[in-house]
C-alpha cells in the first residue's frame, strides 16, 4: 500500500485547484470573506484576528473535584475527541493540501472554536503544536461559554470568554470556583443546531440534523435533542450540592471515541456499544412483502423501511460516512441461494461503486448513505472537491418500501426463504484504506450494529 504522505501528494497533484467551479456555486448566504492572501474568514466563527484568548479557557480537568460525573461522561464521548480523532487530522490535513492553507480555520470552527477564535488554527497550522485546551475538542467551556446563538450552522454561537458558566439550572448554589447563570439557549435544540449543521464554503449542505429537526413530528411536540441526547436523571449536579434533575454527558451517538487508549478498556466498550445498540434499535423499522409466483417467473419482494426516530433523518449527521443498508438472501427449498443484495465483497465493502473486487456488483443495493458527485459527474469522497451531496435517508416519520425482482427458474424448487436485516456502521472499509488507518481503532470504526431483521416464505405456483 501507499504510503499515506505519498497519497496525499498523488491527490494534491491530481486535484489542483479549479476555483472557478467553486465560485459560481457559492451561497450568498454563508457570510465568508476572503483576504488579500486568499484566505478565507467568517467574522463571527473564523475571524482574521483573535477575537477570544485561550487562556481564558479552563481545562476539563479543573471540574472534576465538583463535577465528576460530568467529567467521566464527558471523557466518553465523542465531543472530547472531535480534535484528536485520527480521521478527522487526516481529512484536515487533505483539505490544507487541496485549498493550498485558505480555509484551515474551517474544520476547527466547529471542533474547536476556542482554538479557531484563539488565533491558534490560522493558516498552515499543525495539530502538534496545539495548546491542551485547544486539543480538548468540544470541551465544557465550549459550550458552557457559549452565550448567544446566531445562526444554526457553521458554529454560529458567541462565546463570552471570561462570563460566568451558563446552564440549565435556574437557581444555582455559589461556588468558589466560577460564577453561574441560567440560560435558555441551552435547553434549546438551537445551541446543538449552531454546531451540528454543517454548510460548505462552498455552500453545499453536508449535515443537517437541526433543520430536519425544524419540521418533524417531535420539533411540534417540543422535543428537543437533549431529551434523546442528554437523558434526565437525578442526582447532585455538583458533589454535596442539593438533588437535581441533571442531563447525560455522555452524548451517544454511533461511535465511540477513537483513541487507543479507550478502545483498551473493555469494559468501557462493551458499555459503549451496547449504548449504541440501544440508541439504533428505536430507530427504524424493516419489513417484507411478496406475492406468490410460478417457478420460472420473477418474485417481486416489497422491502418497506421505516424511520422510527421522528426528529431528524434516519441516518442524519455525517451521511456520506455512515452506512446504513439492507441485507437481503433468498434461497430456494434446499437452502441454495439464489438471490442476494447487501452482502460484502472479499474487503467487507459493499458492492457498489467503491467497492475494489466487484464494483457496481450489486445493482439492488438498498443504502441510506448519502454521497457526493464532483463537477464532471463522478463520485466525490471529500465534500470540498464535491458539487452536489444525494441524499438516500429516511425523513422523519417517514416510510418508504422498494421493490426487489427475484429471479427464479423453472427448476427452483420452493418455497423460497427470504432473511433481511438492517445493518449499520460508522465507517466503511475503503475508507479506512483511504485515509490509511489501522489497528484496534481501524476495527472499531467497522463494527457493524444489526438493527431490525425480518423474514418470510414465498410460494412458488
Ligand atoms: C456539547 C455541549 C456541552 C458540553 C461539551 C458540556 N456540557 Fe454540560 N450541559 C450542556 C447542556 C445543554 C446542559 C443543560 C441541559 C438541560 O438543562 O436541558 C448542561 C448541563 C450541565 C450541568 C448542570 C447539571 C445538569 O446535568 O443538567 C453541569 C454541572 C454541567 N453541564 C457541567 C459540564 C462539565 C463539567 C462539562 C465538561 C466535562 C460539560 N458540562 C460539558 C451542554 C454541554
Ligand atoms: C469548587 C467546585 C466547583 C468547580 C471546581 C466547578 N464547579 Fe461548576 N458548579 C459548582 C456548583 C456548586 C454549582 C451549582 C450546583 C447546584 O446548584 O446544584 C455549579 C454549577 C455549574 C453549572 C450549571 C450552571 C447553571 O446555572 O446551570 C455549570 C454549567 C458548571 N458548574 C460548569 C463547570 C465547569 C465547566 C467547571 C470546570 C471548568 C466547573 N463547573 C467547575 C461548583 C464547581
Ligand atoms: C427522539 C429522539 C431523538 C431526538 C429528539 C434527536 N435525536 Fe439524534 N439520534 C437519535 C437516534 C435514534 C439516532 C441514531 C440513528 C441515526 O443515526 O439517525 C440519532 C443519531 C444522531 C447523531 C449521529 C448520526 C450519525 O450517524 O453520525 C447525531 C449527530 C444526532 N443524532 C444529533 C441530533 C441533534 C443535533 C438533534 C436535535 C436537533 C437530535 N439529534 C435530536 C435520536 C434522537
Ligand atoms: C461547539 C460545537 C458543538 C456543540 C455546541 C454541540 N456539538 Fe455535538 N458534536 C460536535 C462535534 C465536532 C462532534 C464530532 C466529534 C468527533 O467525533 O470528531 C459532535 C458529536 C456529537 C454526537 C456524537 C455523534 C456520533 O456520531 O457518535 C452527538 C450525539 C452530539 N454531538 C450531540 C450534541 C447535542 C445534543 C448538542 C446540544 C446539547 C451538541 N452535540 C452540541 C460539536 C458540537
Ligand atoms: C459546523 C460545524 C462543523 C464543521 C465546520 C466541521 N465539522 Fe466535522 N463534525 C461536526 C459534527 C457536529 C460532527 C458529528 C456528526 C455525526 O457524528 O454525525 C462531526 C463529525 C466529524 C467526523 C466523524 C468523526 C467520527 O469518527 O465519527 C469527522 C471525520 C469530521 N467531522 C471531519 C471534519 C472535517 C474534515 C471538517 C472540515 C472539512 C469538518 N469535520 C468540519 C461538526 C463540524
Amino acid at each position: 500500500m501507499m504510503s499515506f504522505k505519498r497519497m496525499l501528494l498523488a491527490l494534491a497533484l491530481v486535484v489542483g485547484c479549479d476555483k472557478t467551479a467553486q465560485e459560481t456555486s457559492v451561497d450568498p448566504t454563508i457570510p465568508t470573506t476572503v483576504s488579500d492572501d486568499g484566505t478565507v474568514h467568517d467574522d463571527l466563527s473564523m475571524p482574521a484576528e483573535p477575537t477570544l484568548d485561550p487562556a481564558d479557557f479552563k481545562s476539563a480537568q479543573e471540574c472534576v473535584s465538583c463535577h465528576p460525573t460530568h467529567v467521566e461522561q464527558w471523557q466518553s464521548s465523542a465531543h472530547a475527541y472531535a480534535m484528536v480523532d485520527p480521521v478527522y487530522r487526516v481529512l484536515v490535513m487533505q483539505r490544507q493540501i487541496d485549498l493550498g492553507a485558505t480555509e484551515d480555520q474551517f474544520c476547527t470552527q466547529c471542533h474547536s472554536s476556542v482554538g479557531t477564535r484563539g488565533g491558534e488554527c490560522v493558516s498552515g497550522f499543525s495539530f502538534e503544536e496545539l495548546s491542551p485546551i485547544v486539543q480538548e475538542g468540544v470541551t465544557c467551556e465550549s459550550c458552557h461559554k457559549i452565550s448567544s446563538v446566531e445562526r444554526m450552522y457553521n458554529a454560529g454561537h458567541t462565546l463570552d470568554p471570561t462570563g460566568p458558566l451558563r446552564g440549565g439550572i435556574e437557581d444555582p448554589i455559589d461556588n468558589a470556583f466560577h460564577e453561574s447563570a441560567y440560560s435558555e439557549d441551552h435547553k434549546t435544540s438551537e445551541l446543538c443546531g449552531s454546531c451540528h449543521d454543517v454548510v460548505e464554503t462552498s455552500g453545499l449542505e453536508l449535515e443537517r440534523p437541526y433543520e430536519e429537526w425544524t419540521t418533524s413530528p417531535a420539533a411540534l411536540d417540543g422535543q428537543v435533542c437533549q431529551d434523546c441526547h442528554m437523558p434526565a436523571y437525578d442526582g447532585q449536579a455538583s458533589v454535596g450540592g442539593p438533588d437535581r434533575t441533571l442531563h447525560e454527558h455522555r452524548w451517544v451517538g454511533v461511535d465511540l471515541p477513537a483513541t487507543e487508549a479507550f478502545l483498551a478498556d473493555t469494559e468501557a466498550v462493551e458499555a459503549g456499544r451496547a449504548r449504541i445498540q440501544e440508541l439504533l434499535e428505536g430507530s427504524a423499522t424493516l419489513s417484507l412483502s411478496a406475492d406468490p409466483a410460478p417457478p420460472g417467473e420473477v418474485v417481486d419482494l416489497h422491502v418497506t423501511l421505516s424511520n422510527e426516530i421522528g426528529a431528524h433523518n434516519f441516518p442524519t449527521g455525517t451521511t456520506f460516512i455512515r452506512q446504513a443498508w439492507v441485507e437481503v438472501i433468498v434461497s430456494d427449498a434446499a437452502g441454495n441461494v439464489v438471490y442476494e443484495t447487501g452482502t460484502l465483497d472479499a474487503n467487507g465493502d459493499l458492492r457498489d461503486h467503491w467497492s475494489e473486487v466487484e464494483p457496481y456488483g450489486d445493482k439492488d443495493l438498498i443504502s441510506l448513505s448519502s454521497g457526493f458527485i464532483d463537477a464532471y459527474g463522478n463520485p466525490e469522497i471529500f465534500p470540498w472537491r464535491a458539487t452536489e451531496h444525494w441524499l438516500n435517508a429516511l425523513s422523519p416519520g417517514y416510510e418508504r418500501t422498494y421493490t426487489l425482482f427475484v429471479p427464479t427458474s423453472p427448476d427452483t424448487v420452493g418455497p423460497l426463504q427470504v432473511v433481511s436485516r438492517l445493518r449499520f456502521r460508522a465507517f466503511p472499509p475503503y475508507l479506512i484504506r483511504i485515509v490509511g488507518l489501522e489497528g484496534p481503532v481501524a476495527e472499531e470504526k467497522l463494527h457493524i450494529y444489526d438493527l431490525e431483521d425480518a423474514s418470510m416464505s414465498v410460494e412458488l405456483r
